[in-house]
């Protein structure tokens, strides 16, 4: 009878504080040596790119912690052969798995240049069913950033959202069209050359069973919450205003995805940057600019201050307090991977 009293009482707070979350990982400097695994794949976006592992990665300094910070980098030394693998880069896999989470990315800086094709997304057991969050993605220096959905059928976005960004398309269904349904941030600062030079800013994701809502506050935004700028153990995301990107659950069962870990990917040409780089009004073809100008790619670097995820307990998935969520397949899904 107590129990069930107090678990009611439970419930009820646990409902009434939604929005409020507890620091399960504070990631910083060399802290992402042990939060993230090294995928040395082939890329499954046809990409101009040969992903190291952790060992050559840290070799060729193309993974480096220093003075607190973090940094992700492509070779920018090396005329590639044509004929041999693609230009030395990083995937980033997280080792933690989260369904109802919070993350916070503060980055200083993002790879720029013809040719790039940067992310920092989730996914998780079988895709596309599983469902994918691109939290900050384009390509060719092309901003505003695109936050995208990508999930298996039955799952679309209304028109009329609550949002800053622009709505692409509404189907996230990866079968129906593989660009998914895209929200267009309204900063120009959010992506590329002008996020840089601004010194970057913070991109927020939260997940829960009836959305998915994407933040970003440019480095200068006085409107930058508090418990964003600080890292601080708990965050209360009701208090953050108007997202950049919303993915409500009106006609998509978010609940029924798996759970997902952190990517963060750097790759070249491929199925995005190489299919629009012409538009883009970049120089030659993408793989031969890629091949042949190892120094266009001094600036194609992720720098991360910190990452910072957040739970209802304080602990990554499966313990965060959630039930009902099916428990990922582990097989296959790195290699069926597939976006344009
Ligand atoms: C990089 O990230 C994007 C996320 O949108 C993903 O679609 C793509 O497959 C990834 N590319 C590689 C090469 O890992
Ligand atoms: C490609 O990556 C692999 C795995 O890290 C590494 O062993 C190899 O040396 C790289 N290739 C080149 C040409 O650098
Ligand atoms: C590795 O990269 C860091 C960060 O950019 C830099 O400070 C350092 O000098 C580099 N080391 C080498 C050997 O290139
Ligand atoms: C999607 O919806 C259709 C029509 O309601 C239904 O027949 C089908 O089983 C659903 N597919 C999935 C994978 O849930
Ligand atoms: C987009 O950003 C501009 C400039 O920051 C702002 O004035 C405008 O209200 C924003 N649009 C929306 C829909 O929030
Ligand atoms: C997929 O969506 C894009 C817009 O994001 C659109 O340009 C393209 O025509 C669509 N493709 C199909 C096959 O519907
Ligand atoms: C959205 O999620 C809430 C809470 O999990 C659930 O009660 C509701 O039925 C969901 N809406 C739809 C349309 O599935
Ligand atoms: C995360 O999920 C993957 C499968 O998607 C699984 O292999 C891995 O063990 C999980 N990690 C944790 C810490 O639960």
């Amino acid at each position: 009878m107590k129990g069930a009293v107090l678990s009611l009482f439970l419930s009820f707070v646990t409902s009434a504080l939604a929005g409020t979350y507890k620091r399960s990982e504070h990631i910083v400097g060399k802290d992402f040596f042990n939060a993230f695994d090294w995928l040395a794949i082939s890329d499954p976006t046809h990409g101009r790119v040969n992903y190291t592992d952790e060992a050559t990665a840290r070799e060729l300094n193309l993974t480096v912690a220093a003075h607190k910070k973090f940094i992700l980098r492509s070779d920018d030394t090396t005329v590639l052969d044509p004929d041999g693998p693609g230009r030395n880069s990083v995937r980033l896999s997280g080792k933690n798995n989260y369904t109802i989470h919070v993350a916070v990315f503060d980055i200083a800086h993002m790879p720029q240049g013809c040719g790039t094709w940067p992310a920092v997304w989730e996914f998780g057991g079988t895709w596309p069913n599983g469902g994918e969050t691109d939290i900050l993605e384009g390509v060719n220096d092309q901003g505003p950033d695109q936050s995208t959905l990508h999930s298996g059928p039955n799952c679309s976005m209304p028109a009329v959202r609550h949002e800053t960004g622009t709505a692409l398309l509404q189907d996230c269904n990866a079968d129906e069209n593989s660009s998914g349904c895209g929200v267009r941030l309204n900063q120009t600062t959010s992506y590329g050359i002008p996020f840089n030079a601004n010194g970057g800013g913070w991109y927020a994701m939260e997940r829960t069973e009836d959305f998915i809502r994407i933040w970003f506050w440019p480095r200068d935004d006085h409107r930058v919450p508090h418990d964003v700028v600080k890292g601080a153990k708990k965050v209360d995301t009701n208090d953050w205003g108007i997202p950049a990107a919303d993915f409500p659950n009106d006609s998509c069962d978010l609940a029924d995805w798996a759970p997902h870990s952190i990517i963060i990917n750097l790759t070249f040409c491929g199925d995005w940057a190489g299919a629009v780089y012409a538009d883009s009004g970049c120089p030659s073809t993408c793989i031969d600019y890629v091949n042949n100008n190892p120094s266009a790619f001094s600036d194609a670097f992720f720098e991360f201050n910190s990452i910072n995820v957040y739970t209802l307990t304080g602990h990554p998935y499966p313990n965060d307090g959630t039930t009902g969520i099916t428990s990922p397949d582990v097989a296959g899904n790195q290699i069926s991977l597939n976006q344009v």
